[in-house]
């Protein structure tokens, strides 16, 4: 999820492209970099590793009237192919220096342009899927006799040979009058200006020029000038814009209109689960990216080790049910910071599933380094490209979720969730426990996430209302059976670190052992239940278990699955999600969890995004 600026007008380029780079900075920071095209012949080019500050300071250093000219793009990276580094910042140029482009996404078939074009002799400078497309768009400018000398129509040829998410911007140094932008799946907003253009991965980078902007279609290209914009699709024919008024200040905007990060987040969540799944299911087969352990590896593993911190924890409780009902491997799922302190019996056929959204989270790390040193294999699962636990470990499966503002975790929750069942299809498929079909069948099934997830977003108005009912209990309880239960974990979590609320998550079975001492009259109980359909066992428990609490008094908030009519007596409150396997419940269960939280925690008058006493990344034990 990468912040990228286009522009074209009579202001100073490089002014433009920072400030834009600026207001998109959330949108990540692992490198920032602009090429300026000078007007002359020449592409002006600086980028940098690490924030837009180390990038002000390159450019400082070599004084800002270098970077003479009007028209720029910039970008703000959020790592995803090749470590942040230098080398990797965008833009990247074609070996002729005259065409520079920046991208966000995933390109899925780059390891074979890549190939194309090293077998053509081209040397190519970063580890990055973004640079194939220069090289290509300056092969079709340059050499090919049906759109050689037309820029337009060289971005075009390339971006229908694309497979994957993309918004790629190019420059090119003798047509600098003009900016060519293609998308397809990823944002692009053009913001039109008197005699000047602008094309951004959203409205926060251009709001202070103007508030006239225009919402593109699916694969669409835009080609930006002074005087105007042409918006096509990819066969080159007319395509329809959207114009629409920008209504929101500065600050609204970097939030998508959301008053906070967190909400802004539990909105991205159908995206952050179709980015995880992307690629990862070729020729009717699950592979892993940055895959170090071979097949044969995944085959000799015997036990299955889960360490990970918080939400990232909770995510491997639900890896458990997964991976032993594909793989009937033995899984371990341990806190990380408890699982180095103990004699944990690991050898080299124990495959470690280290679980960081940050990749830097000490006790995590730490777990990762003991895991090694006992032979065993480790496996991270991740979010961000480039950090220490996936650089120490033999293996990684990054998810994409994109850069997570809010400290409590949601989408990368829900990305953590869909690559650990990705992590038990491969497994299942190496050992041969589930059949192609079967295989192929469950990743059908988590393709259809997305889906659901905006279809529930759309229906979450009554968890609203219920939060502000209940935002002055003293205490608050979750129940949930088998992937409930780890879900009910979850969702005490995210109230305890929003709202401050006392809140406690039960496994449902084990409520009558105890903590139905608790139960008063008026105490709000939260209750997942199955699915009748995938589990009528537990289904019916699990009514029982409303019984229980009901009968002393509780309100019973119940989250189930539509179509279940036989819940609604056992209901005070019942919130629906679409049906869908059992073990993919918890990607919709969570959700209202979420949003009851932050609608609490809001009603109480706390910051969402900055719950106290908490970081994002915790690099101490
Ligand atoms: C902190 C955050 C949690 C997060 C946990 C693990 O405690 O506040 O939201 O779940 O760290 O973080 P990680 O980056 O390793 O997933």
């Amino acid at each position: 999820m990468c912040g990228i600026i286009g522009y074209v007008g009579s202001r100073g380029g490089l002014q433009v492209g920072v400030e834009a780079l600026r207001r998109m900075e959330y949108r990540g920071y692992d490198s920032a970099g602009v090429a300026i095209a000078d007007g002359t012949g020449n592409l002006i080019i600086e980028r940098k590793a690490g924030e837009l500050a180390n990038l002000e300071a390159a450019i400082a250093v070599r004084g800002s009237g270098e970077f003479q000219g009007s028209t720029v793009i910039g970008h703000t990276r959020w790592a995803t192919h090749g470590s942040p580094s230098d080398r990797n910042a965008h833009p990247h140029l074609d070996e002729t220096g005259k065409i520079a482009v920046v991208h966000n996404g995933i390109i899925e078939n780059f390891a074979a342009l890549r190939e194309e074009l090293l077998a053509a002799g081209v040397e190519l400078k970063s580890e990055t899927d973004t640079e194939v497309t220069a090289h290509l768009v300056s092969r079709a400018y340059f050499s090919c006799p049906e759109t050689a000398g037309n820029f337009v129509e060289s971005v075009l040829s390339v971006v229908r040979g694309l497979v994957g998410a993309f918004t790629l911007v190019f420059t090119h140094a003798d047509h600098p009058d003009t900016v060519v932008a293609a998308r397809r799946s990823t944002p692009l907003v053009v913001g039109v200006g008197e005699g000047e253009t602008f094309i951004a991965s959203d409205v926060a980078a251009f709001i202070e020029h103007t508030r006239n902007a225009v919402e593109l279609d699916q694969d669409t290209a835009v080609v930006a000038r002074t005087d105007g914009f042409e918006v096509l699709n990819f066969d080159g024919t007319p395509s329809v814009a959207r114009p629409f008024v920008i209504d929101w200040d500065l600050e609204a905007a970097e939030k998508g209109g959301f008053p906070y990060f967190m909400l802004k987040e539990i909105a991205e969540q159908p995206r952050a689960v179709s980015d995880t799944l992307r690629g990862h299911f070729i020729d009717g087969r699950v592979v892993l990216d940055e895959q170090r352990l071979a097949e044969q590896d995944l085959r000799e593993v015997d036990k299955v080790f889960v360490v990970a911190c918080g939400s990232a924890y909770h995510s491997g409780l639900l890896a458990k049910y997964a991976i032993e009902h594909w793989t009937r491997l033995p899984v371990e799922v341990e806190l990380a910071s408890e699982f180095r302190y103990r004699d944990s019996v690991l050898d080299s056929s124990t495959l470690v599933l280290a679980i960081s959204q940050s990749g830097e989270t000490a006790d995590t790390l730490e777990a990762v380094r003991h895991a090694k040193a006992q032979k065993a294999r480790v496996l991270a699962v991740c979010n961000t490209n480039g950090s220490q636990i996936p650089r120490e470990a033999d293996a990684v499966l990054y998810t994409h979720a994109g850069p997570e503002i809010g400290v409590a975790s949601t989408k990368a929750f829900l990305a953590q969730v869909t690559a650990n069942y990705l992590v038990g299809l491969a497994l299942a498929q190496a050992r041969g426990t589930k059949s192609p079909g079967d295989i192929a069948r469950e990743f059908a099934d988590l393709e259809a996430v997305p889906e659901l997830i905006s279809r529930l977003l759309e229906s979450v108005e009554s968890v609203r209302e219920l939060a502000q009912r209940y935002s002055e209990s003293s205490t608050i309880l979750f129940l949930g059976r088998h992937v409930g239960y780890p879900v009910a974990l979850e969702g005490a979590l995210k109230l305890k670190e929003l709202a401050y609320m006392h809140a406690e998550g039960f496994a449902a079975g084990e409520l009558k052992h105890g903590p139905i001492a608790l139960v008063e009259e008026d105490l709000p109980i939260i209750v997942m239940v199955p699915s009748p359909k995938t589990h009528p066992i537990l289904h019916s428990k699990i009514l029982s278990n409303i019984r229980e609490v009901q009968a002393r008094g509780a309100r019973t908030i119940v989250i189930a699955s539509e179509g279940d009519e036989t819940v609604a007596p056992f209901a005070d409150h019942l919130i629906e999600i679409p049906s869908t396997s059992g073990l993919l419940q918890p990607l919709l269960s969570t959700i209202p969890l979420q949003i009851f939280a932050a609608e609490v925690a809001q009603a109480r008058g706390y910051n969402v995004d900055k719950p106290r006493n908490l970081a994002k990344s915790v690099t101490v034990e």
